[in-house]
């Protein structure tokens, strides 16, 4: 079965074809970075212009470029939310016309679950069930998957994500749009042992996370200290070691809570180095597993769509031509199938 997915739930245009016997055909993305850096973050209507431009021209590369016709299709997925209501309105209307003209299913898949299940398409790939560190722009989850659509909440963020946490301390540090990727190199440079920066919520029970403290600590650190280049380096070292332990311990308490062995770490944030450093020292700490899917399918893609959208169509989850875009849609609301 051949499955097209389509996420446009935010700044990339991510289009790809899994193939349930013979696995991922081929992805392409478009990142918008160029356009809305200019801003300094994201421009909802400018998101959605672009994905027009794109998604079509991206869907007849992928086809042309894997030798194969739209009639060759099994199914549309299609990221549904959460995101920005008129980029996801784009991928939606094009997945349910594309869909509708060829008499296939179409597939709302919840943009979390893509990246839940990303990390399946490595190889090895994890086995449920798993415990899930969801680190994103929009989202810190930890979650407790039993299976497709079965997902426990067992902590979030009372504040910022923690890539919104990147973001905006990347920015106090005058660093360009995604500020996540810019601070993490920064910190590369950065003295461990200058400052030391609060683990939020790590002194009492719970699986919660809070990040806008951290931000406020860099602010006053910045002001104290002075914003030299050596010092804006020592901040972003100790922002991200507190993040990392902060997960860390976390991640810890979340595994001896559930019994689980096996940790997944998925989302933007998933592509920081020593996060996944941390958690992979944490799992031979306690000889479990650690899995996470290559760089490129950490931040938004489109492979995670439709493989997604692939589970849920050999499940039976079709969708019909009335859902609508959600640009909110907590997790736990998804059924197991
Ligand atoms: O999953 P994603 O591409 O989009 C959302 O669904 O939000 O995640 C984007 C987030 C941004 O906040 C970005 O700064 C962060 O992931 N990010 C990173 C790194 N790469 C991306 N944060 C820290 N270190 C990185 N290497
Ligand atoms: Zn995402």
């Amino acid at each position: 079965m051949l499955v097209l997915g389509i996420e446009t739930s935010c700044d990339e245009t991510g289009i790809a074809i899994y193939d349930t016997e013979k696995g991922l055909v081929g992805h392409r993305l478009h990142s918008q970075v160029e356009i809305h850096a200019q801003y300094g973050g994201v421009v909802p209507e400018l998101a959605s212009r672009d994905h027009i431009r794109k998604v079509i021209p991206l869907i007849d590369d992928i086809l042309i470029s894997s030798n194969l016709g739209k009639h060759q299709l099994d199914a549309i997925a299609y990221t549904a939310g959460p995101g920005l209501v008129g980029a996801l309105l784009v991928g939606a209307c094009v997945a349910k016309s594309l869909a509708w003209g060829l008499d296939i299913p179409c597939i709302p898949v919840h943009h979390m679950e893509g990246h839940l299940l990303a990390p399946m398409l490595e190889d090895p790939a994890p086995e449920f069930p798993f415990l899930a560190l969801l680190v994103s722009g929009g989202h810190t989850l930890l979650v407790e998957v039993k299976g497709l659509g079965d997902y426990t909440l067992l902590g979030s963020s009372v504040d910022d994500a923690v890539g919104e946490a990147f973001d905006k301390t990347a920015k106090l540090l005058g660093l360009g749009y995604p500020g996540g990727p810019a601070l993490a190199k920064l910190a590369e440079s950065g003295d461990e042992k200058r400052f030391t920066f609060p683990r939020p919520m790590t002194d009492r029970p719970g699986l919660d996370f809070s990040f806008s403290g951290l931000k406020t600590f860099a602010r006053n650190t910045l002001s104290k200290e002075g914003d030299d280049p050596k010092t804006k380096a020592d901040i972003a070292r100790a922002f991200e070691d507190a993040v990392v332990d902060t997960m860390v311990i976390k991640c810890r308490r979340a595994l001896i809570q559930t019994g689980l062995h096996r940790l997944v770490i998925a989302g933007g944030v998933g592509a920081n180095i020593a996060l996944r450093q941390g958690l992979s020292d944490l799992m031979t700490s306690v000889n479990g597993k650690i899995f996470y899917p290559r760089i490129e399918f950490c931040t938004d893609n489109g492979a995670m769509i439709a493989y997604a959208g692939a589970m849920r169509f050999k499940a039976g989850g079709f969708g019909e031509a009335k859902d609508v875009v959600r640009a909110r849609w907590p997790l736990e609301e998804l059924k197991a199938i």
